[in-house]
C-alpha cells in the first residue's frame, strides 16, 4: 500500500465521528451516576441511556424500559436466554434491515443453531492461522510501515478507523489489488453502522449502504462456492460449515457478511483506541508491554473492563421478573448497564483504577453467556498486532506534547475522538 492510505479517508474518519457523536451523550460525570445507582436505585424505571443524552436501542419500542446497573444481575439477564430474550434487538438495531437473520437478536434454538454453524470459523486456533496469513502482513505494511517516516501521526484517523473494516475485508478473501473496491466496502461499513441510532436520516443512509453491499457481497459468495470453497478466508468456511446437518445458503452467508460489518469494525476501532489511551495515560504499564508482549491480553482485557464500548445490552422479559425488589413486567426492556456492571465495587476491588494485575473476574466488555461475542478472538489478536507493531516499529512512541491529550468518554459508544502521537524517526 502507498503512503496516500496514510491521509485518512475523509469520509470514513466523518462517519466515525458522526456515529460517535450520535451515540456520546452529554458530559455527565457516569462513573458517579453509576455509582450512586448502585447503591441506591440498582433497578431503575426508564432509559439511562437516553436520560444520559445518548441514543440508545431501546427507546423506541413503545415498551416500559428498566435499566440495570449491578454486575449479578446484568449476569443474571444476560446469562438466562430463555426469559431474557434477544428477538427485540430485530426491532430496533440493524435487524431492520437483515431479513431477521441477524444473529444477536435470534433466540433459542434458531440461535443455538446458526452459532453451531459459525462459531468454528471463529475459533482461537483459525485466528492465530489468520494473524499470520492475513492480519500482522496486512496491518504492517498497509497501517504501520508507511508511518515510519512521518515522525507524528493522530492514530484514530490513520489506523483505528480503517484497520478492522480491511481485515475484515481482507478474512472474507476479497483481493487486496483494488484500493477503490477497498474504500467503497468501508464507507458502506460506516454508514451502516449509523442505522443503529434513532436517527431518520442516518437509517436511511445505513438502509441504501446495506442494500449496495448485497449484490457484490451475493456475487462473491456465489463464486466462491463455485470455484469449491477450499480456501481458509471466512467466505470459503462459512460455505463448508455444517452443523447437526445445516448449512448456510449464500443469502444467509452474505447477511452475515453484512452484519459483521457494524460489529466487526467501530467496536474494535474504539478499543484499539482506548487501550492506546490508557497506555500512555499509564505509562509504568507501557514500559512493562515494551520488554514483555505477553502482557498484551491483560492490557487489553483490562481496557475492555474498564472502557467497555458498547455500554449496554437491551433484552425482553418473557415473564414477569423481579430484580433487586423491583417487579418487572412481561414485556418490558431490560437495558443492562455494562459500563457500571465493570464497575460494581462488589466485585471488582477499587473498580475505577485501570489496573493490569487485578484478580481475573468475568466483565462484559464482549457481552456474556450465549450471545458473547464471536468475534472476540478476531478483536483480540488484530487490536494485539495493531499495538503490537506500532511499539515495535516506532521507536519511542509517545502522546504528542502540541495536542491535548486523549480522553475515553461517551455514554453509549467510549473512546477517544483522537490520540495525536510522534515517535523517533531513523
Ligand atoms: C473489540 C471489539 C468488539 C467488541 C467490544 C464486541 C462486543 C460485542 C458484544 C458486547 C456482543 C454481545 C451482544 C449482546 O449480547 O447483545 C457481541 C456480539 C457479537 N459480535 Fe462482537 N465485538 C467486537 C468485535 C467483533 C468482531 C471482530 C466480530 C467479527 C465477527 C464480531 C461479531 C459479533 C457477532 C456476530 C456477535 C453476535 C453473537 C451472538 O449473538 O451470538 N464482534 N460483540
Amino acid at each position: 500500500m502507498s503512503n496516500a492510505q496514510m491521509t485518512p479517508n475523509k469520509d470514513l474518519a466523518e462517519g466515525f465521528a458522526h456515529v460517535g457523536a450520535l451515540f456520546a451523550g452529554d458530559d455527565r460525570n457516569i462513573e458517579e451516576i453509576y455509582r450512586d445507582h448502585r447503591a441506591n436505585m440498582p433497578v431503575m424505571k426508564g432509559d439511562i441511556c437516553a436520560e444520559l443524552g445518548a441514543a440508545s436501542f431501546a427507546g423506541d419500542t413503545g415498551r416500559p424500559i428498566y435499566t440495570i446497573f449491578k454486575h449479578a444481575d446484568v449476569m443474571k439477564v444476560l446469562r438466562d436466554t430463555r426469559t431474557f430474550t434477544s428477538g427485540i434487538l430485530m426491532e430496533t438495531g440493524l435487524g431492520q434491515f437483515l431479513d431477521g437473520l441477524m444473529i444477536t437478536g435470534l433466540d433459542g434454538d434458531e440461535h443455538r443453531q446458526l452459532r453451531g454453524i459459525l462459531q468454528p470459523s471463529f475459533t482461537p486456533a483459525v485466528m492465530e492461522e489468520w494473524r499470520e496469513t492475513y492480519i500482522r502482513p496486512l496491518i504492517q505494511t498497509s497501517f504501520v510501515e508507511p508511518l515510519i517516516s512521518l515522525g507524528k501521526a493522530e492514530l484514530v484517523s490513520t489506523v483505528g478507523v480503517m484497520f478492522p473494516i480491511h481485515v475484515v475485508y481482507a478474512v472474507l478473501g476479497f483481493p487486496d489489488d483494488d484500493p477503490a473496491a477497498l474504500e467503497t466496502f468501508a464507507t458502506k461499513a460506516l454508514r451502516v453502522l449509523g442505522g443503529m441510532a434513532n436517527d431518520p436520516e442516518a437509517k436511511r443512509a445505513a438502509f441504501h449502504a446495506f442494500q449496495e453491499l448485497y449484490d457484490p457481497t451475493l456475487a462473491a459468495v456465489q463464486a466462491r462456492r463455485a470455484s469449491g470453497a477450499e480456501g481458509s478466508d471466512l467466505i470459503s468456511r462459512l460455505i463448508r460449515a455444517e452443523f447437526e446437518g445445516r448449512t448456510l445458503s449464500d443469502h444467509q452467508i452474505t447477511n452475515f457478511v453484512r452484519m459483521m460489518l457494524p460489529a466487526a469494525s467501530e467496536t474494535t476501532s474504539r478499543t484499539f483506541a482506548i487501550m492506546m489511551t490508557h497506555l500512555f495515560d499509564h505509562p509504568e504499564v507501557l514500559e512493562r508491554l515494551r520488554a514483555d508482549r505477553s502482557l498484551m491480553r491483560k492490557v487489553l482485557d483490562e481496557s475492555l473492563r474498564h472502557d467497555a464500548v458498547a455500554t449496554f445490552k437491551v433484552r425482553e422479559t418473557q415473564t414477569e421478573v423481579t430484580i433487586q425488589d423491583v417487579t418487572i413486567p412481561k414485556g418490558s426492556i431490560i437495558s443492562a448497564c455494562v459500563g457500571s456492571a465493570n464497575r460494581d465495587e462488589t466485585v471488582f476491588e477499587n473498580p475505577d483504577v485501570f489496573d493490569i494485575d487485578r484478580k481475573q473476574m468475568a466483565s462484559f466488555g464482549f457481552g456474556f453467556g450465549a450471545h458473547m461475542c464471536i468475534g472476540m478472538w478476531l478483536a483480540k489478536v488484530e487490536i494485539e498486532e495493531a499495538v503490537g507493531l506500532l511499539l515495535d516499529k516506532l521507536p519511542n512512541l509517545r502522546l504528542d506534547p502540541d495536542y491535548p491529550r486523549p480522553v475515553v468518554r461517551g455514554v453509549h459508544l467510549r473512546g477517544p475522538e483522537a490520540v495525536h502521537v510522534i515517535w523517533d524517526t531513523p
